[in-house]
This record gives C-alpha cells, sequence and structure tokens, in this order.
C-alpha cells in the first residue's frame, strides 16, 4: 500500500515538473509575433524581429533555425511555400520552392520488372527533389527581407555550432530511423551516440558541418548553394549513391512567385497557396461549408464532423486534378466556381465505404511556422524534407538532409504514396517538374486588414487539419489555443474512412459509425499552428501534438 502510494506520489511530480518545463503553447502580444514547431527556431524569429528585421527577416531566420532543430522535418536539402502579406502594398504573394524532378527523371523511373516500387521513391538517392530551400530563402530576402542572409542565418549557425538539446520529436524520428542514419559515419556521428544507440529527449546534438555550411553560403547564398563548390558536393556524394541530379539539376533550379489563389468565406477573404500546393481544394471545401450554419450544428458533434468529412472526401477528389501548372493545365475556374461548388456540396452525400485497413503514415517531415511584425507584415510558411529525415541521406562533408519529395509524385497510375494518396495522371513524374504537395499555409483578411494565419504538417492531413483549425476561429470564435487542441478527424476519398484523433469522445465516434461511416481512431492527426490578429493584440498557440514555441513582444 505504501509502495503504491509512494509510485502515485512520484507520478504525479514527475507529471507536475514536466508540465511546469513545457513551454506555454499559446501567448498574447501587442506587436509582433511568432508560432512554429521549434521553441529555439521561433526564439531565431523573435531575436530577427528585435533587430528590426521585418517578418519576411524573421521568416527566414525561422525556416534556417528549424532546419538545425527540427533537421528530421526540413532543412537546406528540402523545400516549401512561403505566403506573405506586405502591409504597406496591402498586396499578397505566393513563394514557391517547391523541390523539382531531376532532369534525368522519368514516369516509369520507379518501375521495377514491370512492378512499380514505391520505396524506392521514399528512401535512397533516386528519392530525392533538386532542393529548393536556399533559393526560396534568397528570393524572399531579395524581394522583401531588409538583413543580408548571414544576419538571418546567425542564430541557426549558433543552434547548430553550440548544439542545443534534441526535443521528443527528434529523438523519436532519430529512434525510427536509426538503422538508416548508422549506415553513413558523419550521418551517425551527429545524430547517433558514439555507441550507436538514438539519444533520448534534451541530449545536446551539435552540426558543425551544417554550421560551416551555413557560414558558407556567405551573402549570396542562392550562388553558393546552386554553383560552384557546394553544388559540386551535393552533385557527386549523390551520384556516389547511385542517384541522378546533377550539378546542372542544381544550377537551373528556380524558386517562383506565383499568384495566391483566394476565396470569400463568411465575408472575410481566404488566401492560400495556389498549385503546386492542393491549397485550392481547402477553398473548395470552404466553399462546400459555406452556406452550412456550422455552429447551429455545434462543434464537433456528430452531424458536424459528418459534414465536414463529406466534404473533405470530395475535395480530396478533386485534388487529383492539382498539380504542377508548369506541365498541366489545373480548371482552378471551374473548380473554384460556384457552379462547380454548388454540384461538390451536392455530391457530399454519403455512400458505402471500403473497410477500415489503412491508417495515415504516422510521420513526423514537414514544419509550419507563422510570424506577424509590427507593422503588420505576415508570413506563413510550410516547408519540408517530406517524410522524417527524408531520403535518410546525409551529404557528409555539408551535413544537408536531402528530402524525398519524389513520392509526392504518381509515382505509377493509382499507385498509392506513403499518405496513401492515389496517383493520378496530372502528377505524373516528368522531368523539372514539381510534386503535388498538400502544404497549405494560409492567410485571412477581413476589410483588407490580416485576421489569422494557420497551417499545418501532416501530409494531407495539413488540409483538413488547417480547414478545422481555420472553421474553429472563424466560425466557432474559438482563440487560437483552443482551435488547435480541438480534436479533428481526417477524411480523404481513398481510402474512404473517418480518420478520428482518440481524443474523439466515443459517444461521438459511436454515433458516426451508427450514421454508416468507417472509423479509425488514431492518436493524433497532424500538427497545425496558428495566430490570431487584432490590433494590438496577437494571440499566437502552437499544436501540443507536436510541440513547438511561441512568443511576441
Ligand atoms: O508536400 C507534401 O504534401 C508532403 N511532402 C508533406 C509531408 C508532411 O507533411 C509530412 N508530415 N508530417
Amino acid at each position: 500500500m505504501r509502495n503504491r502510494n509512494f509510485v502515485r506520489f512520484l507520478l504525479v511530480t514527475v507529471v507536475a515538473a514536466v508540465l511546469a518545463c513545457a513551454p506555454a503553447m499559446a501567448a498574447q502580444a501587442p506587436h509582433a509575433m511568432v508560432v512554429s514547431e521549434s521553441a529555439q527556431a521561433t526564439q531565431a524569429g523573435l531575436e530577427i524581429l528585435k533587430k528590426g528585421g521585418n517578418a519576411v527577416d524573421a521568416a527566414a531566420a525561422v525556416a534556417l533555425a528549424l532546419g538545425v532543430t527540427n533537421a528530421g522535418s526540413c532543412g537546406l536539402g528540402g523545400g516549401g511555400f512561403m505566403l506573405i502579406y506586405m502591409a504597406r502594398q496591402g498586396q499578397f504573394f505566393a513563394l514557391d520552392f517547391r523541390e523539382t524532378a531531376p532532369k534525368a527523371a522519368t514516369a516509369d523511373m520507379y518501375i521495377r520488372n514491370g512492378h512499380p516500387n514505391e520505396r524506392l521513391a521514399v528512401v535512397g538517392p533516386l528519392a530525392v527533389g533538386v532542393p529548393g530551400q536556399v533559393a526560396g530563402i534568397r528570393d524572399a530576402l531579395k524581394r522583401f527581407g531588409t538583413m543580408t542572409f548571414q544576419q538571418v542565418a546567425a542564430p541557426a549557425i549558433k543552434l547548430a555550432r553550440d548544439g542545443f538539446p534534441i526535443t521528443s520529436l527528434l529523438a523519436g524520428e532519430i529512434a525510427h530511423n536509426r538503422n538508416y542514419i548508422a549506415a553513413e559515419p558523419e550521418f551517425a556521428k551527429v545524430f547517433l551516440r558514439p555507441d550507436g544507440s538514438a539519444p533520448p529527449a534534451d541530449t545536446v546534438i551539435r552540426q558543425p558541418e551544417l554550421a560551416r555550411t551555413l557560414e558558407r553560403l556567405g551573402n549570396r547564398p542562392a550562388e553558393n548553394f546552386y554553383h560552384g563548390e557546394i553544388a559540386r558536393e551535393i552533385a557527386s556524394y549523390i551520384k556516389s549513391q547511385g542517384g541522378i541530379i546533377t550539378t546542372d539539376d542544381l544550377s537551373d533550379y528556380r524558386a517562383v512567385w506565383r499568384e495566391p489563389l483566394h476565396r470569400a468565406f463568411q465575408g472575410n477573404e481566404v488566401y492560400v497557396m495556389p498549385p503546386p500546393s492542393s491549397g485550392g481544394v481547402l477553398l473548395e471545401m470552404l466553399g462546400m461549408l459555406e452556406p452550412g450554419h456550422l455552429p447551429g450544428l455545434g462543434l464537433n458533434s456528430p452531424p458536424y464532423l459528418a459534414r465536414l468529412a463529406e466534404v473533405m472526401r470530395q475535395g480530396f477528389i478533386d485534388r487529383a486534378l492539382y498539380a504542377d501548372p508548369a506541365f498541366v493545365h489545373v480548371p482552378l475556374q471551374v473548380l473554384l466556381s460556384p457552379k462547380h461548388i454548388d454540384e461538390a456540396r451536392r455530391r457530399a452525400l454519403h455512400h458505402n465505404t471500403l473497410a477500415p485497413r489503412i491508417a495515415p503514415a504516422h510521420d513526423h517531415g514537414t514544419s509550419n511556422f507563422c510570424v506577424v511584425d509590427k507593422d503588420g507584415n505576415v508570413v506563413a510558411l510550410t516547408t519540408t524534407i517530406n517524410t522524417a529525415f527524408g531520403a535518410k541521406m546525409m551529404v557528409p562533408k555539408l551535413g544537408v538532409v536531402l528530402n524525398d519529395e519524389m513520392d509526392d509524385f504518381a509515382v505509377a497510375p493509382n499507385v498509392p504514396n506513403v499518405y496513401r494518396l492515389q496517383g493520378a495522371k496530372a502528377n505524373e513524374i516528368a522531368p523539372g517538374k514539381r510534386p503535388l504537395s498538400s502544404m497549405t499555409p494560409i492567410i485571412v483578411v477581413s476589410h483588407g486588414r490580416p485576421i489569422m494565419t494557420t497551417g499545418g504538417s501532416g501530409g494531407p492531413t495539413i488540409l483538413t487539419g488547417v480547414l478545422q483549425v481555420t472553421l474553429n476561429i472563424l466560425d466557432f470564435h474559438l482563440g487560437p489555443e483552443q482551435a488547435v487542441t480541438t480534436p479533428r478527424i481526417h477524411e480523404q476519398a481513398s481510402p474512404d474512412i473517418i480518420f478520428a484523433e482518440a481524443a474523439i469522445p466515443e459517444p461521438t465516434r459511436r454515433a458516426l459509425s451508427e450514421m454508416g461511416y468507417k472509423l479509425k481512431v488514431v492518436p493524433h492527426l497532424g500538427a497545425v499552428n496558428a495566430i490570431t490578429i487584432e490590433a494590438g493584440n496577437l494571440h499566437g498557440a502552437f499544436d501540443p501534438r507536436k510541440g513547438g514555441g511561441v512568443a511576441g513582444y
């Protein structure tokens, strides 16, 4: 008995200590704010804002710092999307620095003996797309930044050189990929302990090669990364492993400025990334829900979740038409027209479902963050190397972890990728093409002024997570903390199942089953962070599902 009491006392003490140490998941500030999936990366952004940098400078600093602290999720070897609102112009800008397929890539490059081998698109040299991260950060800074690359890279360089205690997220990713990491001595030297075991959370790790690479980028990061010595080191390492990315692929890489998509919702205007993001699907789903008087159904009530699931399914059916607009005509005018959205809403009736045999891939690649500066500029940025530790390869001398973004293409018609998304013709592989993405950073304005920004990580659950958090804020008037914490569902048409977080109460799940839906209970679905914006009151929260940091001044 005394023993049991002692154990209980210990448990209570440990839980209290953990809660006391855990950073607050929400913060309020009058002028400027950063929320990201890392406490240190958030501080990097705040440091830049306090030094007088604007939201774009701070976003560059956060992205570079995340590449160090969340090295399993994003970094110089990956790419992303950046949605920017510049207050002075009152305009939105979308920067696409998504990876591209190498010039030698072909639609059938993963077919072996007549059969698709999807594994080749996930692990190893053929999985790697030409990285876009450095070009994206350079172009954003060049157009809107006020600081040099070395100024915004300084916090990341310090973190990489001096080290930082790893989170349980990174510790878990390392443990999960230990065998891949152990296969490459330089990779192992950074992420494993000397005895080859995976380090536990809070172990301090250092990335001296990555620090050096960030320094070598100087103030001409794109020239230095895509041309010259660094490009040669990347290409020769990939070639030595049997990959096909060449120095030509690197020198031809360009980030692309695009016109954001937008649509009215409840008197607001929602801005999203255009293709090759599938952000348009989010607009379509919002459009289908708009006349629905959702608050009347009740937040997370069975009829509300059923309606969401039906709308999500329709959205994902149309997602098959999205792809790189340089290669495929994406019929946005049709997809986002009131007529199509009305028809999609009518089609959004429940039909018989397949057996729930598949869970969404449990993966932690990708990182989203949002920044608001004192002048009202806003950046929402999602960046990724795709699955945790990307292609499971690190360029040894550079400390750069390489992405496995090729898996976001259709590996072969109707072959599902790691996120169980079915391969569609529009998204087949071609040289220089960008793979379709679910990454959906968004900014919402009301009467011409930003009122909220959000985005997430978690493959296709990004679209449905961002949808639910946006509805929680705009329709249910929740603060960001509750908006991101509220349990979520996910439905992506194939498999035709409602994935429900375990935190959705059992009676609600039972009611959905009784309505005829097939449910699969999962621990959690992606991670979404958000900031709500009012004059003199910024309110941000990160997602406790994944952890992070939020800070402002
Ligand atoms: O661009 C995409 O849609 C994927 N590469 C995102 C991957 C992701 O979010 C992994 N997450 N946990």
